[in-house]
């Protein structure tokens, strides 16, 4: 068994399908997750896939106290990733405080008790939203990071300056943040995928619900946008690559190949990829026609952005691998185990 990893947020979206490629890769996992946007079963599910069953302790770290008593208990630890966190961009306009505590008040506990339970290393998750609609495609880690559009995204941009001014203070800790591009998909297996609560505000989750007849129909945000084809450009990166990055991370931490202390890398695929495209792709891959109109445009949508993934794929030795085809694939598989439909 290789080192003990912490993983808050596990039973999450991204968080799970990191749990399996820990697991896969060998490391022992113990989740932390308070379940506000996901559910228990999701640790059997894990369990299913792996054959692993992780430790999960289910509390929220803006709570000091039991953060603290955890790194006591826990005082094996080699590594944190660091998911949970509030992640939906229209809720964070609404209730901006709401994010800023809690999005920055667990990070900021978590790096108190890593310095007093001596534990060095983080991966953040953090979001191309730092870079906000760039002068520039694609987007470089030297491009310059810009005004958040919405708090979500500025608790994005300070958790990376928390970390950066963390590590340059503590010799102790060392960390990477990854800045995920779009993240999409479920694992192969159809045990775990993306759960949204209520109606989705992102738009593959959308699309398979509306495909799956829960809704009426897509709602594509605007088709007047300085593009090919007017709709807007992303890059849609599959859950489980994106998962893979993550356990990179970890060994180039653990074994201490960083370049610097803080490091910071984009997770995409650097395929700029527009709303109807994914349409198309998703109709024409699973055969399964929904219906869609396109409306205006959505307050706070950036035009486009896609990744230069160089530096990943130089520096950190990961690569997207999957097709989007066999990424929405996997997510209208994931519907239909969801839903029962054969
Ligand atoms: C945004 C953030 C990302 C954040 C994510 C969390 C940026 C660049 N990205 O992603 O950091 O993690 O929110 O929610 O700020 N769309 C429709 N109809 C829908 C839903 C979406 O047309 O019903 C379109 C959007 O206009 C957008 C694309 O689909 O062009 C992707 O939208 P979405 O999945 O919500 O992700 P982002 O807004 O790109």
């Amino acid at each position: 068994m290789k080192s003990k990893i912490l993983v808050t947020g596990g039973t999450g979206y991204i968080g799970s399908h990191t749990v399996v490629e820990l697991q896969n890769a060998g490391f022992e996992v113990v989740i932390v997750d308070d379940l506000s946007n996901s559910e228990a079963e999701v640790v059997d599910n894990i369990e299913k896939i792996s054959g692993i069953r992780p430790i999960f302790e289910c509390f929220n770290l803006v709570d000091r106290e039991k953060t603290f008593e955890f790194f006591k208990k826990h005082n094996d630890l080699k590594a944190i990733i660091h998911f949970a966190a509030n992640k939906a961009v229209g809720e964070s306009v609404e209730k901006p405080l709401m994010y800023y505590q809690n999005n920055l008040i667990s990070l900021m506990n978590m790096i108190e008790a890593m310095r007093t339970y001596g534990v060095e290393n983080l991966v953040f998750s953090s979001s191309c939203t730092v870079y906000g609609q760039p002068d520039k495609l694609p987007v470089t880690e030297a491009t310059p990071r810009k005004d958040a559009e919405s708090p979500y995204g500025n608790t994005k941009r300070i958790s990376e300056d928390i970390i950066k001014d963390s590590v340059a203070a503590y010799q102790g800790i060392n960390a990477i943040a990854l800045r995920y591009f779009n993240p999409i998909g479920a694992h192969p297996t159809a045990i775990i995928g993306e759960l949204p609560r209520g109606v989705p505000a992102n738009l593959v989750p959308f699309i398979t619900q509306t495909a799956a007849g829960l809704r009426q129909e897509l709602k594509v945000f605007g088709d007047d946008y300085n593009t090919p084809d007017g709709s807007c450009i992303r890059d849609y990166i599959n859950v489980v690559d994106l998962a893979k990055a993550h356990v990179v991370a970890i060994d180039r931490l653990l074994e201490r190949k960083y370049e610097s202390r803080y490091e910071f890398f984009n997770i995409g695929t650097g395929n700029g990829v527009s709303v109807l495209e994914i349409i198309k792709t998703f109709i024409d891959v699973t055969g399964v026609e929904f219906n869609y109109k396109i409306v205006d445009r959505r307050a706070g949508d950036v035009e486009q952005i896609y990744a230069d993934t160089a530096k990943a794929n130089n520096v950190l030795g990961w690569k997207a691998e999957k097709t989007l085809a066999e990424t929405l694939q996997s997510a209208w598989d994931w519907e239909k185990k969801v839903r029962g439909i054969e």
